[in-house]
């Protein structure tokens, strides 16, 4: 079994598609690696990635070509900051871009492994939904941070994949995040239907990670192709975001006893 020298695996997930998760992922990231915490950003939206568009990057390959070709992950990856904050990219609109199986599953876990012990941080950015590649990989990680707006629709969703992701594979481990808020009171009502919901239906207890405010400047961000935290460091969101990096790093702090026994990412739902 691969040791693991403090890497704390995240996936970052919704049942809800447009929630925020990609631009999340990215700039918990930039956030990371400026705390001197080296980290890994995967693209696992397989279809539909994005990562390298917010982040104006053009990669020469990507996890495809590791798994259609079995290329090596050092050759797919993009270093973003010097130092370490690194991207492996996918590719969007492929066609007939396979699930991934069993085999795959297995194979990329191992890859992974093996090429994270310098990393203090694995971030996976997924695709929305529930369908079986989404539920594969947030199945790997020791986390999962769940992505939602106040939206009604989003929090039911979410309280679905949570629900799938419980009672088909016995992952008990959620941090809400709740983004596009317009206020914290309206974050944590949010939060409060998740966990009741969760409490009454499953008897899991779920976290509250925080919440990001509805702001204007992390579209901006995006469409100029930068990471909010450097493009707008002083903004609302942005200071949320520097709140929720805190609670990252507490929670690696906290989790090291645990993680020292498991590698960053596992088969067996438990991360
Ligand atoms: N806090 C926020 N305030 C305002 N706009 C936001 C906020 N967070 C994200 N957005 C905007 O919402 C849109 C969707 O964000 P993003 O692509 O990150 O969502 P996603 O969950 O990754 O979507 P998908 O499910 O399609 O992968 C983007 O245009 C982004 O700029
Ligand atoms: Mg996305």
């Amino acid at each position: 079994m691969v040791k693991n020298n403090g890497t704390l695996s995240l996936s970052v997930i919704s049942g809800k598609g447009g929630v925020g998760k990609t631009s999340l992922a990215l700039n918990l990231a930039f956030g990371l690696h400026s705390m001197n915490m080296n980290t890994l950003l995967v693209d696992c939206d397989l279809g539909l990635a994005n990562l390298d568009v917010m982040l104006g990057v053009t990669p020469g390959k990507n996890i495809h070509d590791v798994l259609k070709r079995g290329l090596s992950l050092e050759e797919t990856v993009c270093r973003l900051e010097k130092g370490g904050l690194d991207l492996i990219p996918s590719a969007s609109g492929m066609v007939g871009v396979p699930e991934l199986d069993e085999d795959r599953r297995l194979f990329i876990i191992e890859k992974l492994n093996n090429f994270l012990s310098d990393y203090r941080f694995l971030i996976m950015d997924l695709g929305a939904g529930i369908g079986p590649t989404v539920l594969s990989f947030a199945r790997m990680t020791h986390r999962r941070v769940v992505v939602v707006t106040p939206e009604p629709t989003s929090l039911t969703d979410a309280y679905a994949l949570i629900k799938v992701l419980f009672m088909k594979h016995g992952v008990a481990d959620f941090d809400v995040l709740v983004n596009m808020a317009r206020s914290e009171e309206e974050a944590v009502a949010g939060y409060e239907r998740i966990r009741a919901a969760c409490e009454k239906f499953l008897d899991l207890p779920v976290r509250y990670l925080g919440h990001v405010h509805r702001d204007d400047t992390v579209s901006e961000s995006v469409r100029r192709q930068k990471a909010l935290l450097k493009y707008a460091p002083q903004s609302p969101a942005a200071k949320d975001i520097a709140r929720i990096l805190e609670r990252l790093s507490e929670m690696r702090a906290d989790a090291r006893e645990d993680i020292a026994g498991v590698p960053p990412l596992s088969n067996d739902g438990t991360g």
